[in-house]
């Protein structure tokens, strides 16, 4: 009974596959096997005899059912893990190009991303505006007369009017100031929002293109003040440049705030390049100040209840600054060799104290 058990033993280690199994189960185990006929020759034993062969043979037919289960298994897991080794596919693999490359962020998407971010932290809304201006909105409704030097300062681009065409005039937006006035005439006081967009002057040389891009702020509540707006402004810049930095606020005069000031990053310049946040120099980033009360009534805001400030900051400045882009009308040239120089990918936003 060893021998048999011996030689089934070893024929199930080294069955290489279910076929091979099978037959020796059936050599073995199966009607006409082995064992199944040295089960007969149990009736020619004696009593005694068959006492003890008999449960002994029960019991090489249960080893060598649960051998046959348990290489049985070892062959299947062994088949997948073949499988497994053959048949893997890297879903993390790009994808086929189909003849374009893949493109990336401009700076300037890039950086009014990260402006939104940071504002938002503060609780800011993003609010928007046409870039189709009435001159109400651009200019009257910011007290801004028709009258007013700033008309003329502004370099405005005026839309075409036929002669007898006697709708208002219209202008393609020369800042993001109207937004204040739309925004508090649809949603009142108090409130706090940004508005990032396009602006347009009649303007071009290495730091000015037709076309740039302005962040307005607004923020209107029952006591509101500058002290306000300067920490607003530096909690932004440190969180912008990740860097503590210092500002400067000049008085100044804009006709839709009183006070007004513009407002100064601390830099430095080494070689030619800028570096905020430190050294004694100064660069001018934004205007600011508290709503003027003739811009809250024409918005339809009781100034003796309400009060707050507004900025408007150039976002192609700050991008420059940040970034180290040179020249501002390299941002609007659609010259792909710059963009893949300078262009972001993917997504990079900064959050104060680290994001939510
Ligand atoms: N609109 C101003 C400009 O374009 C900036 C500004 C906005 C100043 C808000 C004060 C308050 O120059």
């Amino acid at each position: 009974m060893e021998d048999l058990r011996q030689k089934y033993i070893g024929m199930i280690a080294t069955a290489s596959d279910e076929s091979a199994l099978e037959s020796v189960r059936l050599t073995a185990i199966g009607k006409k096997g082995e064992i199944a006929l040295a089960m007969r020759e149990l009736g020619r034993m004696t009593p005694e005899e068959r006492q003890t062969a008999g449960p002994r043979l029960n019991a090489l037919k249960d080893e060598i059912t649960s051998a046959l289960a348990a290489r049985k298994e070892a062959l299947t897991d062994a088949a997948l893990d073949e499988r497994l080794r053959g048949e893997w596919l890297d879903v993390t693999l790009p994808g086929r190009r189909r003849g374009v490359e893949p493109g990336t962020i401009h700076p300037v998407s890039q950086v009014w991303e990260e402006c939104t971010a940071i504002f938002a932290d503060m609780g800011f809304a993003v609010a928007e505006g046409p870039q189709v201006e009435t001159d109400f909105y651009n200019f009257d409704a910011l007290n801004i007369p028709s009258h007013h030097p700033a008309r003329g300062e502004m370099d405005t681009f005026y839309m075409h009017r036929d002669a007898g065409d006697e709708r208002p005039p219209h202008v393609l937006r020369t800042h993001t100031s109207p937004v204040q006035i739309r925004s508090l005439q649809a949603q009142g006081a108090p409130i706090r929002i940004i508005a990032p967009g396009r602006v347009y002057r009649a303007d071009y040389d290495q730091t000015h293109t037709p076309m740039f891009h302005q962040i307005e702020g607004l923020a209107i509540d029952r006591d509101i003040s500058m002290a306000n707006l300067k920490w607003v402004l530096e909690e932004f810049f440190t969180a912008y440049f990740g860097t503590s930095v210092k500002t400067r606020f000049r008085a100044s005069h804009f006709p839709f705030t009183e006070p007004s000031a513009e407002v100064d990053i601390q830099c430095s310049w080494v070689d030619g390049q800028v570096r905020v946040g430190e050294g004694d120099g100064w660069l001018e980033v934004l205007g600011s100040g508290m709503v003027h009360p003739h811009v809250l009534r024409s918005s339809g805001v009781d100034p003796d209840q309400w009060q707050g400030f507004a900025f408007g900051m150039g976002i192609d400045r700050i991008a420059m600054l940040k970034y180290g882009l040179p020249d501002l009308r390299a941002f609007f040239d659609s010259d792909l060799r710059w963009l893949r120089h300078y262009g972001f990918s993917p997504l990079q936003v900064p959050t104060l104290h680290g994001g939510i």
